[in-house]
C-alpha cells in the first residue's frame, strides 16, 4: 500500500468505502448475478475512486483499480504448489460408481452408507488461488500438478475472483482456493466469430478458450475475455476450518467465491446416481460445458484416511458425460439442394459415436464456411453434435494433413440436374435457377406437406421420393389427383398404407389461411410472415395481384419479404395453381385475421421474448403473444420490452438482465393480458 502521509481523514474513509462499495456491487454483478445499481451509477463511483488514488496516491491493496493496467509479461514465472494439485479418476457408468462406492466402503472398514457431495464438473482450466491475511496474493495453473505458472495479473482481470476475502466468518491467515476458470458457451461462439472476422486460428471448445485467454503474457487480453469461475477446493490452509466439503461450499459461498451451480449432499450411491441424472438432465441447460460430475466422500477427515493414489484421490471420482464432439475424417464433400434452389455443402463423414449417436454426415452451412474454416476433402475434423442439433464441423486439425488432402471448388453445376449455377452474391448463395430441377421440386412437395404446412402424414421424404420418381406427382398441386389405385402400384404400398396417405391427403384439405400460406414455400417467407399475412388478408384472393405498398403496411413485413410475397402474388402461372388447388377442393378458413378496428389488441406494441420451459407449450405462448398484438422475437435486444422466464432459463435471461429489461414469469403475463 503506497501511504502518503498527509491525506486527510475524510479521503481516506472515502477512499475506503468506495472500494468496499465497489468491490460489493462487482460481487452482485459477475458472481450473483443480480445487480442492485446501473452501470451509470458504478462507472461514476468508479470514476470518483480513481480521481481520488491519483490525486492523493492512496491505493488500497484490494482496490478493483488494481485488477486492470499490468504491462505485459515476457514469461510467466513458476509457482510450487504447497500441495499438489491432483487430477481425478473417471467413471464411465452406474457400476463403476458402484464400484468406488465398494472400495471406499471396503478400506474404510464401514458398512453405513458414505456421505458424497456432487457436483457439475466444470470443463475449463484448473487454477489455485493463494490468499494471505485475506488478499489474493497469487494465482497460478495446474501446470503438471506440482509446479504451475504464476498467471496472477491475468486472473486479476476477471471480475468474479474476489481480490480480498470479505465475510462475517472466521478467514484464515493462509489458504489456497481452487476451482475452475471456464468461459460460457456463447461467449465462446462469439469470441470465434470474431476471430474468424479477423482470419485467426479459433479456438476448438470453450475449455481450449479459456485456457488460452489465462495464458496470455499481455493481462489486457485476458482482460477482454469473458471469463467465469467456480471455486470447489482448497489445497494448503493455515487453520482447520472445515469438517466437510458441504462447510467448505457454504464458506466459500459466504465469502463471495462463486461455487458450483449445484451441490448436492447425498447419503449412498444410489442418491448419487439420482443427482448425477439432475445434473445431466440440466445439462444443456447451462450456460457453461460440463463433460460429467464430480463425486466426492463429504467428511474431510474420512478423505484423509482415503489418501491419495499416485495421480489422483481414492476420495473422489469424476462421473463422465457423454461427449458432445468428436474427432474423424471427412471422406467427402458434396452439395445438396433446397427447395427455393439454394446448394448447401455437406460433409461425408467416417461415421463416429458422438454422444451414443453415429453420425455419417456433417453439415457445412454454406461455401464460404469451407473456404474461411479451410476445411478440406480427407481433413481430420473436430465434429459437434448437441441436443438436437445437426452435427456441423467446428474445425479442421491442421496438423494431421499429409498433403493428400483436396481443396473443394465451389460447384458450377447442379448435382442433380446438372444446370449451369447461380451466384447469388447478396445472400452468398449458389442457386439451381432450373425450375424443373427434379431436387427442387421434391424439396417443394415434402415441405408443402410437412408438419407446420398442410401436415400430410404419411409424405415425408421417401414416400415423394417414390411418387415422384414413378411420376406420380411433378408439383404439390398433384398431391390432391393421388388416387388409391396409384399407388397400390407401387412397391412399398399396401391397402391400409394407401389408404391411410388418401385420408390424411382428404383431411389436408380443410387449410388454415396461415398454414397454406407457409405451405407455398414463398421464398423468404416462413411461419411467422405466413401468419402475419393470414392476420391482416381475410381471403387468399386478396393478395392476388397485390401491390408492395400495401403489404408493407403490416408493420412487422420488411422491404424483402414485401417483394417476395409480391413476386409470388404477380404471377399469373401460380395464380393459375392455387386455383387449381381451389378447384382440386382445397378449402381455405382463417381464423387468424383479425379486423384491427375492433379487436382488442392488449398487448399492441409490445415485444417479447420467452426462455426456459414454461407451463404451456411455447408455441401456444407465441400464438397467445400474437393474437393479443404482441411481438414475439427469438432474441434480446433493447427493442425487447419482456422477457417471460421459465423454468432453467438459458442465457437470454443473462443478457435481458444486462439491458435492464423486465422479466416475468408466466403468470405475470397472464395479468398484464388481463390488466391492460
Ligand atoms: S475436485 C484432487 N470438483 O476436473 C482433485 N474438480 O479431471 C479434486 N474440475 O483438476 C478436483 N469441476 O480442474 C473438482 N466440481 C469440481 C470440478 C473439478 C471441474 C476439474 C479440476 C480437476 C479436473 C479433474
Amino acid at each position: 500500500m503506497k501511504v502518503q502521509k498527509d491525506i486527510p481523514e475524510e479521503i481516506k474513509k472515502e477512499i475506503e468505502q468506495l472500494v468496499k462499495e465497489l468491490n460489493y456491487h462487482c460481487y452482485r454483478y459477475y458472481v450473483l448475478d443480480s445487480p442492485v445499481i446501473s452501470d451509470q451509477q458504478y462507472d461514476d463511483l468508479y470514476r470518483r475512486l480513481v480521481e481520488l488514488e491519483k490525486t492523493y496516491n492512496y491505493i488500497l491493496p484490494d482496490s478493483p483499480t488494481q485488477r486492470v493496467g499490468a504491462p505485459p509479461l515476457d514469461k510467466f514465472e513458476k509457482v510450487t504448489h504447497a500441495e499438489p494439485m491432483l487430477s481425478l479418476d473417471n467413471a464411465f457408468s452406474y457400476n463403476d460408481l458402484i464400484e468406488f462406492d465398494r472400495r471406499i466402503k471396503r478400506l474404510l472398514n464401514k458398512n453405513d452408507e458414505i456421505e458424497y457431495t456432487v457436483e457439475p464438473k466444470y470443463d475449463g482450466l484448473a487454477i489455485e488461488l493463494t490468499y494471505i491475511d485475506s488478499i489474493l496474493h497469487k494465482a497460478s495453473t495446474r501446470g503438471d500438478g506440482y509446479t504451475g505458472e504464476d498467471v496472477t495479473q491475468n486472473i486479476k482481470t476477471i471480475k468474479s475472483v474476489p481480490i480480498k476475502i470479505e465475510t462475517s466468518n472466521k478467514i484464515p491467515k493462509y489458504i489456497d482456493i481452487r476451482g475452475e476458470i471456464y468461459m460460457h458457451i456463447k461467449d465462446f461462439q462469439e469470441l470465434n466469430k470474431e476471430r474468424e472476422a479477423k482470419n485467426e486460428p479459433l479456438f476448438a471448445n470453450p475449455r481450449n478458450a479459456a485456457a488460452g485467454s489465462v495464458r496470455q503474457l499481455d493481462p489486457t487480453i485476458t482482460q477482454k475475455r469473458k471469463l467465469h469461475l467456480s471455486c470447489y477446493g482448497i489445497g494448503k490452509i493455515s487453520e482447520e476450518l472445515f469438517k466437510n466439503q458441504g462447510e467448505l461450499i457454504n464458506w466459500l459461498k459466504n465469502a463471495r467465491f462463486p461455487v458450483p451451480a449445484i451441490v448436492k449432499i447425498s447419503k449412498g450411491i444410489n442418491t448419487v446416481i439420482k443427482d448425477i441424472e439432475e445434473i445431466q438432465k440440466k445439462r444443456d441447460s447451462f450456460p457453461f460445458e460440463t463433460d460429467g460430475a464430480v463425486i466426492k466422500v463429504n467428511d474431510f477427515e474420512l478423505q484423509r484416511l482415503l489418501g491419495y493414489k499416485t495421480r489422483e484421490p481414492r476420495w473422489a471420482i469424476a462421473f463422465k458425460f457423454q461427449a458432445h464432439q468428436g474427432t474423424t475424417k471427412i471422406l467427402e464433400i458434396k452439395g445438396s439442394v433446397g427447395r427455393t434452389g439454394v446448394i448447401t455443402p455437406y460433409a461425408i463423414l467416417e461415421p463416429i459415436k458422438i454422444g451414443g449417436v453415429t453420425v455419417s454426415r456433417s453439415t457445412l452451412h454454406n461455401w464460404d464456411e469451407i473456404e474461411r474454416k479451410d476445411i478440406r476433402e480427407g481433413d481430420y475434423v473436430i465434429v459437434e453434435r448437441a441436443g438436437d442439433v445437426i452435427p456441423h464441423i467446428i474445425m479442421p486439425i491442421k496438423e494431421r494433413r499429409t498433403n493428400t488432402e483436396k481443396k473443394v471448388n465451389k460447384p458450377e453445376k447442379c448435382p442433380v440436374c446438372n444446370s449451369k449455377l447461380m451466384i447469388d452474391e447478396e445472400e452468398v448463395a449458389i442457386r439451381c435457377i432450373n425450375l424443373d430441377c427434379p431436387a427442387q421440386i421434391q424439396e417443394k412437395i415434402i415441405h408443402f406437406a410437412s408438419r407446420g404446412a398442410m401436415n400430410i402424414e404419411g409424405l415425408g421424404e421417401k414416400n415423394v421420393n417414390l411418387l415422384y420418381s414413378h411420376g406420380l406427382i411433378k408439383h404439390f398441386s398433384d398431391i390432391y389427383k393421388l388416387k388409391k389405385e396409384d399407388l397400390l402400384k407401387l412397391p412399398r404400398f399396401k391397402e391400409k398404407s394407401a389408404q391411410n396417405l388418401i385420408n390424411a391427403i382428404e383431411s389436408s384439405k380443410e387449410a388454415r389461411l396461415s398454414k397454406f400460406l407457409f405451405a407455398l414455400g414463398i421464398p423468404h417467407v416462413g411461419e411467422y410472415a405466413s401468419r402475419l399475412l393470414a392476420e391482416n388478408f381475410q381471403k387468399l384472393e386478396d393478395l392476388y395481384y397485390i401491390k408492395k405498398d400495401k403489404i408493407l403496411t403490416i408493420r412487422q413485413i420488411g422491404e424483402k419479404i414485401s417483394q417476395s410475397i409480391c413476386d409470388f402474388f404477380n404471377n399469373v402461372d401460380n395464380i393459375d395453381v392455387l386455383e387449381l388447388l381451389k378447384n382440386e377442393g382445397i378449402k381455405i378458413t382463417n381464423p387468424d385475421f383479425k379486423d384491427t378496428l375492433d379487436t382488442h389488441k392488449p398487448l399492441k406494441g409490445l415485444t417479447f421474448v420467452i426462455t426456459g420451459s414454461l407451463e404451456i407449450p411455447r408455441k401456444e405462448l407465441q400464438e397467445e403473444i400474437i393474437k393479443g398484438g404482441g411481438n414475439v422475437l427469438s432474441s434480446i435486444s433493447r427493442n425487447v420490452d419482456y422477457l417471460i422466464v421459465g423454468q432453467d432459463p438459458g442465457s437470454k435471461l443473462d443478457k435481458a438482465k444486462q439491458l435492464n429489461i423486465k422479466t416475468i414469469n408466466y403468470r405475470e403475463f397472464l395479468n398484464l393480458y388481463k390488466n391492460k
